[in-house]
């Protein structure tokens, strides 16, 4: 094991998932852990991780002390250094500004820590307080600009600090520098596959539930997906699932959730159509915020009312992912994370006095995709693109109505097809088509035809919060215009929406 000891960074959990890349088994440790117990789990590496404190504070948040006796190595990554600098008999300065951004780090001697690593790398610096005098037993093996310990090592105790951050992704080769940590320095096994991580998930799940119920909303989507795939192997029958028609999927969805699920992986699934229902409620409301609100509400009512019919549950499941809860993180001097959980529905798990089971909470999206493919989820669930909670509620554009859907399914079927027979749908961040509600003239063979416009809204974006349209082959365009104008009733004309992100949404609601 890798203990990392968390003193409250924002990048705590991206150090565990560098360390799961390169293979290795970590844990992340609250850092008051003490070294005996860090010995009882046979850890054979220590990182201290960075975070928002000074060591100069009241209250700094610092390790045992013994944890540099273990006779194993340490790495301090930022804070991590300064501490080291602190505990170990040298000299940390308090500086009032941040050092923030990129830096240029020399290597002056690479050791096993940059063994076959470039002398020079592009690296990621967010720190304050910097290291003025090194504990004796160190020297200085990298330099920046800002600094001449960036780099600090005691070779004879294996303990090294890093003033930079490795572990993200603007660090120039980070993850081979951890890796060198992990398998030069440490000698740590690679042994740690997703099928290991799924293995310790199933087994934390049982000894979380025991023999209580567990309810999952399942959406379809990758995240709840993956987490019923996941608690399912662990509990079975314990695990009941309800999907909820809100009439406002697409064409075949809920079918497919019935085959994989029930036929397939024999889950206790429950659908529940409630498509009346939220047509009824949607009925002459146009405002797109009150139509989210409205689908909102609605879900939250038919779920809590299926959970009725299922019996007593102690465990609502969510497919929370890391990503959902990183904005939270305390910052001040509480290391200890604050997270909040964006996936709660209106207050249920409160209400229903429900306990919230999260087993994906600490995986990032890539992680999630590759635990489903092993759990044996299909390509089609596993990279599948977003889709909105509120689904084709947001791409009938003003009122909904039963024959607006129709439509809008149809075409956007067409659509569907069309991207995954030439495998763009992979590629692409997310293809959909738009109702709008205007009328234009078309002509069918001699007959003047007054109907509906489709527009086509095809993206690429790496997070959502930027996005640009994607320029697929005009023979693509031509046939999947060519397909719903003459499959689709009432459609007499397709466009295409060619607005990036910003200044336009992806939706159009
Ligand atoms: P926009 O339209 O804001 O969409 O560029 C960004 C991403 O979020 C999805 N989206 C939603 N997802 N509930 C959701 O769960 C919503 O109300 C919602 N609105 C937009 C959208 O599909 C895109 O991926």
């Amino acid at each position: 094991t890798i203990a990392v000891l968390d003193f409250g960074s924002q990048y705590t959990q991206v150090i565990a998932r560098r360390i799961r890349e390169c293979e290795v088994y970590s844990k992340i440790y609250h850092y008051t852990t003490s070294a005996e117990e860090l010995k009882k789990d046979g850890v054979v590496g220590v990182i201290l991780s960075g975070g928002p404190s000074s060591v100069f504070a009241k209250d700094a948040p610092m390790p045992d002390k013994a944890v540099f006796e273990l006779g194993v190595p340490v790495l301090g990554i930022c804070y991590g250094l300064q501490l080291m600098g602190k505990m170990l008999g040298g000299k940390v300065a308090k500086s009032k500004e941040r050092e923030f951004g990129h830096g240029t780090l020399s290597i002056t001697k690479p050791g096993r820590l940059f063994r076959k690593l470039p002398r020079k790398l592009r690296v990621w610096n967010s720190h304050g307080d910097k290291v003025t005098e090194l504990p004796p037993g160190f020297a200085p093996i990298g330099t920046t600009d800002n600094s001449p310990f960036a780099v600090i090592e005691d070779r004879k105790r294996d303990f090294y600090g890093i003033q930079f951050h490795p572990e993200v992704f603007h660090t120039e080769r980070g993850v081979d520098v951890i890796r060198n940590y992990l398998l030069n320095v440490c000698g740590a096994a690679q042994d740690w596959t997703t099928k290991d991580y799924i293995d310790h998930a199933v087994e934390e799940i049982r000894k979380t539930v025991g023999k209580s119920r567990v309810i999952l909303g399942l959406s379809g989507g990758v995240d709840s997906s993956v987490a019923a795939a996941l608690i399912h192997k662990a509990i079975g029958k314990q695990l009941t699932c309800v999907f909820v028609d809100n009439g406002l999927l697409r064409k075949g969805e809920r079918e497919a959730v019935e085959k994989l699920y029930g036929d397939h992986f024999h889950i206790d699934l429950r659908v529940v159509d409630a498509s009346k229902l939220f047509l009824r409620r949607l009925k002459g409301v146009e405002e797109p915020e009150q139509k989210r609100k409205i689908i909102g509400n609605t879900f939250v009512n038919v779920f809590e009312k299926s959970l009725k019919t299922i019996g007593h549950a102690k465990f609502l499941a969510q497919g929370t992912l890391y990503p959902d809860v990183i904005e939270s993180v305390a910052i001040g001097n509480n290391p200890a994370a604050l997270i909040k959980s964006h996936h709660n529905v209106g207050g249920l798990p409160e209400r229903m006095k429900l306990k919230l089971l999260e087993p994906l909470r600490e995986l990032f999206k890539d992680e999630v995709r590759a635990v489903g493919a092993e759990l044996g989820l299909p390509r089609e669930v596993v990279w599948r693109q977003p889709f909105p909670g509120p689904g084709l509620g947001v791409r009938v554009l003003g009122e909904i109505t039963k024959a607006k859907l129709d439509v809008l399914k149809e075409a956007d079927a067409i659509l569907m097809e069309e991207m995954k027979t030439t495998e763009w749908y992979w590629k692409v961040w997310q293809s959909f088509c738009v109702f709008l509600p205007v009328k234009s003239v078309g002509v069918i063979g001699d007959e003047r035809n007054y109907s509906w416009v489709i527009a086509v809204r095809v993206v690429e974006s790496i997070d959502a919060m930027t996005a640009d349209w994607t320029r697929l082959p005009y023979d693509l365009l031509q046939r999947i215009s060519n397909r719903i104008t003459n499959e689709v009733r009432d459609v007499s004309r397709v466009v295409l929406d060619i607005s990036s992100k910003p200044p336009a949404t992806i939706e159009w609601e």
